[in-house]
């Protein structure tokens, strides 16, 4: 396939065989994910594998159980990494000055076009891949688990392996709806509901396949997609519970500084 058939094809693999991948094609992943483009070429960024059944066992539970990860071979973690930069600056006598949230989300955009090379990468040799967003919920957890030093915070994580089976791809917007001519044009009533209307019979059905989901909907007495996402998947408790522990972790992991003095004051470690 070439590389538009690749991404036109892609759709999420939930369900896995257990094969492990040939270590050449684990390094034709990884090294399409450091081809990326980066932020003044600094790459900083990380990749952690998970290959270790019982490693992958407790990264299962982290990941609020998704199957998919006790099932799929490999596991790929993509940190936000300025350690290993921070630490050739000192040693060349260079001061590193990426301790702040601007550098944090270099590292993120870094981290992320690396993981969407990887992905491309397995699917064009014949994979299955799935990211998982509970990385952005767990990075408490995962911060201990990966040990992180002060620099390093978990960005993405993607489950890859050979797919057991066969989804077909998912509708998306129309694309007249996320591009814009020149400036942002804002839509009226119509144009939203006419944006969402395919999506709103599309996403409830297929929520509602899932039992699990299906009994929560019911249960929850929501009446249309949209409320599915703000009142059972992603509601406004659970994005600030886990924004807290996020802004916690990015000052303890030294994201935070926005204060010329903040060294002076002890609020970070110069040395770390
Ligand atoms: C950042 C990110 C996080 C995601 N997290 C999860 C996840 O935790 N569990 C899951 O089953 N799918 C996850 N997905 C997959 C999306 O649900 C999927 O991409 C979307 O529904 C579109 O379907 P498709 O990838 O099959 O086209 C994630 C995707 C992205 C980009």
């Amino acid at each position: 396939m070439n590389l538009l058939d690749t991404i036109a094809a892609h759709r999420s693999i939930r369900t896995y065989r257990p094969d492990p991948l040939p270590p050449d094609d684990l390094d034709a992943i990884i090294h399409a994910a450091t081809r990326a483009s980066s932020s003044g070429n600094m790459q900083t960024y990380s990749i952690i594998v998970t290959k270790d059944a019982d490693r992958r066992a407790a990264l299962w539970k982290m990941h609020f159980e998704q199957d998919m990860i006790n099932e799929a071979p490999v596991l790929l973690t993509f940190l936000v990494d300025w350690n290993r930069m921070n630490r050739w600056c000192r040693a060349r006598e260079a001061d590193p000055g990426y301790d702040n949230f601007l550098c944090f989300l270099v590292g993120f955009a870094d981290a992320l076009i690396a993981a969407q090379n990887a992905a491309l990468a397995a699917e064009s040799l014949g994979y299955g891949i799935c990211y998982m967003g509970t990385t952005l919920c767990a990075t408490p957890q995962l911060v201990d688990f990966f040990d992180l030093p002060l620099g390093v915070f978990p960005a993405t994580t993607m489950v890859v392996g050979k797919p057991a089976e066969d989804p077909e791809t998912r509708a998306r917007l129309p694309v007249e709806s996320i591009v814009h001519e020149e400036r942002y044009h804002d839509f009226d009533e119509d144009r939203i509901a006419q944006t969402y209307r395919d999506r709103e019979t599309e996403g409830w059905n297929r929520y509602m396949a899932f039992p699990d989901l299906a009994d929560r909907i019911r249960e929850s007495g929501v009446k249309n997609l949209a409320q599915v996402y703000t009142t059972v998947k992603y509601t406004r408790e659970g994005n600030i519970r886990f924004s807290k522990d996020l802004l916690e972790g990015l000052e303890r992991h030294g994201f935070l500084n926005h204060d010329d003095d903040a060294f002076n004051t002890g609020i970070l470690p110069r040395e770390a």
